[in-house]
């Protein structure tokens, strides 16, 4: 009784799948893949998704009536639903993450790896029958506006309707991407299943899944097969493994970069607009400045994206920028009234929830969402709740899905076909000691290096000693596709394809130091939009700076703190460059290098050596 949908006959399998990326053109090749896959996964039917809202309402009454989402009071959450994962599939599984390349030295040591044929050995045992019971879902995809020039097409199968709802969310879905399939653009192929098939009158499970779980990506071929997880970041291949490790993969071939960065459009007193690309590691509050409200008087920021950035060089030596996706997947616990206001508004309706805690009014509640939490509450694993449970009423991960339409401060460019041009690149961490609030790197070739080294702090460091670091160089440690070092080629590369006085300006800002009191340092959230003005007026030509041994710093002086109550020397503390742990912080990053090898670019070696050179003369 499912109406708009075309439903195919299971074919027999062709003999030899399709593995290049030139075989996977135009409908009938579409087709033959997804009878393909079915044959091996044996679903009971398949439904190619239109992506009308008509169908999502369809999707979200089935699985209210399957008790697999809840629907949301509609008085205060409108078509809004919850969904309750099984409590062990709450996140992405990074230890079960592989990048499949003929040559295990391109997927890097940075990567999982296993050879493209015997990963697909083993898929194909996994994936037999798996879908069996279920119905397999055909879903048409857009990244990028559709027909935009940084856009690029995917077609999911999955059997979750979960995914497809979510889908539907964060990526431009459904029949038009078949037009443009149809006129023979290329497509990444992505292949999902929960591995629970379901024996002929089995009862289902409000969240099905499989404790064994694969998410593979194959960049030579442009294909993702992804089993055993419902959860977003595993589930929605769109996302992570497609615009992040497979995008990132065709970028170097194709001269471009898919980053793991917000986009936001920054608008000085005069009118003036910046558009900045920031890369930070996961939670280091990405959602949170892609929506900052700014503290400044006159300043204003507006959204493009929080989590991927796609980057060309253009005609123009400019370098151009989209966001690929069309929603958010945030985190919920920590946004709240006064962290997120945007968030906040953004999610009044339309919304779906996962792992959120129920409130008994029907609607949905997080830690930070209020400062009070609500005297009873069920928790996201369904049991009841009360502030003196001693546990958290949602899930550290919990997330909520909505469209970036939604979102009351989006720029007006955020699907510009073209992109926007980007005027800054910032790259952060969460350090306590030694990286300043901001810090302009000297060149390209030095922001390169930023981007390479970027690290957040493991333990808490006592005064002028780092502390551990873990690395997650351009805060894509688990989302590169290829050969880590190789990516800091390609950034390298990409810096010789702009106009040097065209290029973006590059950035490291650290939100996140703190003081001999172990105190933060700097009040973050809206405040951050005194780091940005600093920022434009770099780009503007206007701000000064004073030179230090690890680049361009404020002039303490001019930083506008006006109206900020900051203790005593917090700003001196904040700009502070010690030279001792300067030199620590030297030779932890020589450790780090020498786990590339001979593929480091010599260009990261001489910026090392460069700092080492200015340390010893300081
Ligand atoms: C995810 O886990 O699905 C995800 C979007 O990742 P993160 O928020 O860590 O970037
Ligand atoms: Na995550
Ligand atoms: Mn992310």
């Amino acid at each position: 009784s499912i109406a708009h949908v075309s439903e195919t006959q299971h074919r027999t399998a062709d003999a030899e799948p399709s593995r290049t990326v030139d075989e996977r053109r135009g409908i009938a090749a579409l087709e033959a893949w997804v009878a393909r896959i079915a044959a091996l996964t044996r679903p009971d039917r398949v439904v190619w998704c239109d992506g009308t809202r008509a169908e999502s309402d369809r999707l979200t009454k089935q699985l209210v009536a399957e008790g697999k989402l809840i629907r949301l009071n509609p008085e205060w959450r409108p078509n809004s639903f919850l969904a309750r994962s099984d409590p062990d599939d709450v996140a992405r599984v990074e230890s079960r993450t592989f990048i499949c390349t003929t040559r295990q030295e391109d997927a890097g040591p940075t990567n999982n790896w296993v050879a493209p044929d015997a990963m697909r050995a083993e898929l194909d045992g996994v994936f037999a029958g798996s879908m069996r019971g279920r119905t397999m879902y055909v879903v048409p995809f857009s990244m990028g506006p559709l027909g935009g020039r940084l856009s690029q097409l995917g077609v999911q199968v999955t059997d979750s309707a979960y995914a497809v709802l979510s889908m539907g969310v964060m990526t431009r879905m459904g029949s038009r991407v078949l037009d443009l399939i149809e006129a023979g653009e290329p497509w990444v192929a992505t292949v999902h299943s929960v591995g629970a098939p379901l024996a002929p009158g089995e009862r289902d499970v409000a969240w099905p899944c499989n404790p064994t779980k694969y998410i593979v990506q194959f960049p030579e071929t442009r294909e993702v097969w992804s089993y055993g997880s419902g959860y977003g970041g595993n589930a929605l291949l769109a996302k992570k493994c497609f615009a992040l490790r497979i995008a990132s993969a065709m970028g170097r071939e194709e001269g471009w970069l898919a980053e793991h960065m917000l986009l936001i459009k920054l608008t000085d007193p005069r009118g003036r607009s910046y558009h900045i690309a920031a890369a930070f590691p996961s939670a280091c509050g990405k959602t949170n400045l892609a929506m900052l409200r700014p503290s400044v008087p006159g300043w204003r920021v507006e959204t493009l994206g929080d989590d991927i950035a796609w980057l060309r060089p253009g005609e123009d030596g400019r370098l151009w920028g989209i966001n690929p996706e069309a929603g958010f997947f945030g985190v919920a616990p920590g946004t709240g009234e006064s962290t997120n206001a945007t968030a906040v508004e953004t999610l009044w309706g339309n919304t779906i929830f996962t792992n959120v805690a129920l409130r008994d009014d029907g609607d949905v509640w997080w830690e930070g969402l209020t400062d009070t939490p609500p005297a009873h509450l069920v928790d996201w694993r369904g049991e009841d709740w009360t502030p003196s449970s001693g546990r958290p009423a949602a899930h550290p991960n919990s997330r909520f899905t909505v469209a970036a339409a939604q979102c009351p401060q989006m720029a007006d460019d955020w699907e510009a076909p073209d992109g926007v041009p980007i005027d800054a690149i910032l790259f952060g961490g969460r350090r306590a000691t030694n990286v300043p609030l901001v810090v302009e790197a000297t060149d390209w070739r030095h922001g390169v290096y930023i981007g390479a080294t970027i690290s957040s702090e493991k333990t808490a460091a006592s005064e002028g000693t780092v502390g551990e670091l873990r690395r997650d160089p351009f805060a894509m440690l688990p989302f590169c596709g290829y050969n880590m070092a190789d990516h800091w080629a390609h950034w390298l590369a990409i810096g010789d394809a702009l106009r040097f006085d065209r290029a973006p300006r590059m950035f490291q800002v650290n939100w996140f130091r703190k003081g001999a009191d172990g105190e933060f340092l700097w009040p973050g959230f809206g405040e951050n939009a005194r780091v940005l003005e600093w920022i434009a007026g770099r780009v503007a030509g206007e701000a000064g700076a004073v030179e230090s041994i690890i680049g361009r710093l404020p002039v303490v002086d001019e930083f506008d703190v006006d109206g900020l109550d900051l203790p005593d020397d917090a700003l001196e503390q904040l700009f502070a460059v010690d030279v001792e742990s300067w030199r620590q912080e030297a030779d932890l990053t020589e450790e780090f290098f020498s786990g590339f090898g001979s593929r480091l670019p010599a260009a990261l070696a001489t910026e090392l050596a460069a700092l080492r050179y200015r340390l010893a003369a300081a």
